[in-house]
């Protein structure tokens, strides 16, 4: 008789050599590593029959809720860290560019043009918002043409696209900024949310006592000419969930103060009335790699 661990060392080599036909050198590195480690998760955990199979229940769940709306493979792999673990690996953690994080699902293409100063939303409410910010490459200089596409939930923790009661074009646009970089936008201040919990990734946060809570943030996607996009976040430094953002998409240089205004001492901005909070944001982009090289 052998022990586990010699059978599924066997079984492991003899699995990795099934791939010696792959003519894909790159196809062939991936699924030899994927092989291996699947293996040794099954051999270190003593993964048991009821275990393999609740697996197999539980994948199949996460593709047969998706659909064109909803990517549950996606927030399982978000929720894993393994969004994010790819996006360091790719993007590094550059020390002189803005920082990427997670995409997320509610990303809508062709948002509405707007004018720098426009509102994103009709309505500003009770916590309006101005943000401004400059793009610029890596010696400082203003970018002029940069675009800043921009999305957000609303007060009731909704993007447009999960709520039938907002306007499709609500709380997302696409700026272009002035000869100096500068964009500018007023909006409503982003609150927390919890990611999509009903589904199979929900029920894996319930089961292992995690919240599906996400800190309150704003997307943006920037691009310019002769430089790297980047997909990126500005997140509100007074949210609660900065430490344990179910997607861990938090890098310590996306979070910014939104600063207070009482409208008695500092009169609010053209368009906005009331108490309002305002933030500023610097995005710096990497010249692209073809560019660079010339
Ligand atoms: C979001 O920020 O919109 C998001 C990111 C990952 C999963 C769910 C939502
Ligand atoms: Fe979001």
């Amino acid at each position: 008789m052998t022990g586990p661990g010699e059978t599924g060392h066997d079984l492991t080599a003899q699995a990795v050599d099934s791939l010696a036909g792959c003519r894909d050198p790159r196809l062939r590195a991936v699924l030899t590593s994927l092989i291996r480690n699947l293996h040794h998760f099954a051999v270190e955990t003593s993964l048991t029959d009821a275990e393999w199979f609740a697996g197999i229940r539980f994948l199949t769940a996460v593709g047969q809720i998706s659909s064109d709306h909803r990517q549950e493979f996606i927030l399982l792999s978000d929720t894993l860290g393994l969004s994010m673990l790819v996006d360091l690996i790719n993007h590094g953690s550059g020390a002189d560019v803005t920082e990427s994080t997670v995409l997320g699902p509610f990303y809508v293409p062709d948002s509405p043009w707007r004018a720098n100063g426009d509102a994103i939303t009709e309505d500003l409410g009770e916590n309006p918002l101005l943000v401004s910010g400059r793009v610029r490459d890596t010696t400082g200089r203003g970018l002029e043409g940069a675009v800043v596409d921009v999305w957000q939930n609303a007060t009731n923790q909704l993007y447009a696209v999960q709520d039938e009661h907002q306007a499709s074009d609500n709380l997302r646009g696409r700026f272009c900024t002035g000869p100096d970089g500068a964009f500018e936008f007023r909006t409503v201040r982003p609150v927390d949310y919890p990611i999509p919990d009903d589904g199979p990734v929900g029920h894996m946060l319930a089961a292992t006592g995690r919240h599906p809570w996400r800190p309150a943030h704003i997307h943006l996607i920037v691009s310019a000419t002769g430089h790297d996009p980047v997909t990126t976040h500005l997140f509100d430094s007074a949210s609660r969930y900065l430490d344990s953002d179910v997607v861990f998409g938090v890098k310590p240089s996306l979070v910014r103060t939104f600063t207070e205004h009482d409208q008695t001492v500092e009169p609010p901005p053209p368009g906005i009335t009331g108490r309002w909070c305002s933030v500023d944001v610097d995005i710096v982009l990497r010249p692209d790699a073809e560019e660079s090289s010339d």
